[in-house]
């Protein structure tokens, strides 16, 4: 860890950012809210929800459409978030950026046109055993449809990727290989570079689901050389409904539109028409405005803080809460990989998943609870689901001594 990163993490004033977010002072059931299920979504600093007042209070109009006012305010905030995200991966062009629904809308995308440009029958698609249903489901359909085969990634008891069982997979005809930055589930922090530089060997393609990665782990497109990476936005504090899908132009120059309407197009006959140029081939109809825009300001508010010192915190809480679960009689953690990043999946031997959440619930902590769109991780570790803790930067290690408590009264009470 560099001096530089030491001395912003010791500088980060958590209780100045908790005011950022208005959620954080509401009660649940008479309780302070403690929020834990940051992996589903994180919540929104004033930023994000004034700058949503904002547009439409101002700047509601349709955007790449109209020549009056509005119009052109509102497309200049819409490109100029998109050159945010630009600076914030570090892509090499702002027409690499492409707006999507959110991270399951871009691996659709990109599973539909990749696969149609250069899968055929016969190829291979690569994913791991640790990825969430929207990083399986879209491949798979991909691959019935072009004849190819979908292979696996094995891991370790630990939650890490078998390393050596991934080199033996590569061959000639593996057309893609897709995995997930950091597991929703687990947290394992997977070896993408390492990932990246075996598959670019074989000329193969790599996509990273970096929807559990963007708001924990600073990214530089270019330096990882990574072909796709996709993620969120409500993820890293910004609006729902929107997500980004980022490609390398060589790629995505080759692939064919994902869906057929207004703005993706240059002119239109009946006999034939001739699609835009990125990123707008890929943007068809009217985007999420409103949270196009705003995913530029949870960015701006996110690099503000800065990652690193972000990175650093959460690394703090991690240790610290995975310390106070292990203390805890009969809790067991799945998941515990080397590299790790905010997410802690335990259950508790004897013990449903649901009960501990609902029990934990009534506390007012909020914690996931169940398979979490990884069914086939459950069964390789052969349970039904667990309890997710995932952090943020607002958390507290009081809040972890809560949880703790919260855990162990739950614990005595059901078993
Ligand atoms: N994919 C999100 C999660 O892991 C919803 O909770």
């Amino acid at each position: 860890m560099s001096t530089d990163v030491m001395v912003a993490s010791a500088t980060l004033d958590i209780e100045k950012i908790r005011k950022d977010f208005p959620i954080l002072e509401r009660k649940v059931y008479g309780k302070p809210l403690v929020y834990f299920d940051n992996g589903a979504t994180a919540q929104k600093p004033w930023a994000v929800i004034k700058g949503i007042e904002d547009y439409y209070t101002q700047l509601n109009s349709n955007v790449h459409r109209g020549v009056h006012h509005l119009s052109q305010q509102a497309t200049d905030a819409y490109e100029a978030s998109r050159r945010k995200i630009q600076a914030f991966l570090n892509a090499k062009h702002e027409h690499e950026v492409i707006y999507t629904k959110g991270t399951t809308d871009a691996i659709n995308l990109v599973a539909y046109s990749y696969g149609k440009q250069f899968v055929k029958a016969g190829d291979t698609v690569i994913i791991s055993a640790m990825e969430h249903h929207s990083n399986i489901v879209p491949w798979q359909i991909m691959c019935e449809d072009r004849g190819a085969q979908l292979k696996v990634i094995p891991i370790n008891d630990k939650g890490e990727l078998q390393m050596d069982a991934f080199a033996q997979l590569l061959h000639d005809r593996v057309k893609l290989i897709s995995v997930a930055y950091v597991s929703n589930t687990l947290g394992t922090i997977n070896p993408v570079k390492e990932i990246i530089e075996l598959a670019h060997q074989y000329k193969i393609p790599v996509f990273l689901d970096a929807a559990q990665a963007v708001q924990h782990i600073p990214i530089d497109v270019q330096e990882l050389d990574v072909d796709f990476l996709v993620f969120s936005g409500h993820k890293i504090y910004g609006p729902t409904g929107i997500g980004i899908l980022y490609g390398k132009e060589a790629l995505l120059n080759q692939m064919p539109p994902y869906q057929g309407g207004g703005s993706m197009i240059k002119q239109v006959t009946f006999e034939k028409t001739t699609y835009h140029d990125l990123p707008f081939r890929f943007e068809a109809g009217t985007p999420n405005i409103e949270a196009c825009i705003n995913l530029g300001t949870a960015i701006d508010y996110v690099t503000n803080i800065g990652l690193p010192a972000i990175q650093q915190y959460e690394h703090e809480l991690l240790e610290y809460l995975t310390e106070q679960l292990l203390a805890i009689d009969k809790l067991r953690i799945i998941g515990t990989a080397a590299e790790k990043s905010g997410v802690v999946s335990f259950i508790v031997e004897g013990v449903h998943p649901y009960d501990v959440g609902v029990l934990l619930d009534k506390l007012g902590i909020a914690v996931r609870t169940g398979h979490h769109c990884t069914q086939p991780l459950m069964e390789f570790f052969g349970i039904p689901g667990t309890v997710r803790v995932s952090l943020a930067f607002y958390n507290t290690k009081a809040e972890i001594d809560q949880l703790a408590a919260g855990i162990t009264r739950a614990v005595n009470m059901l078993t």
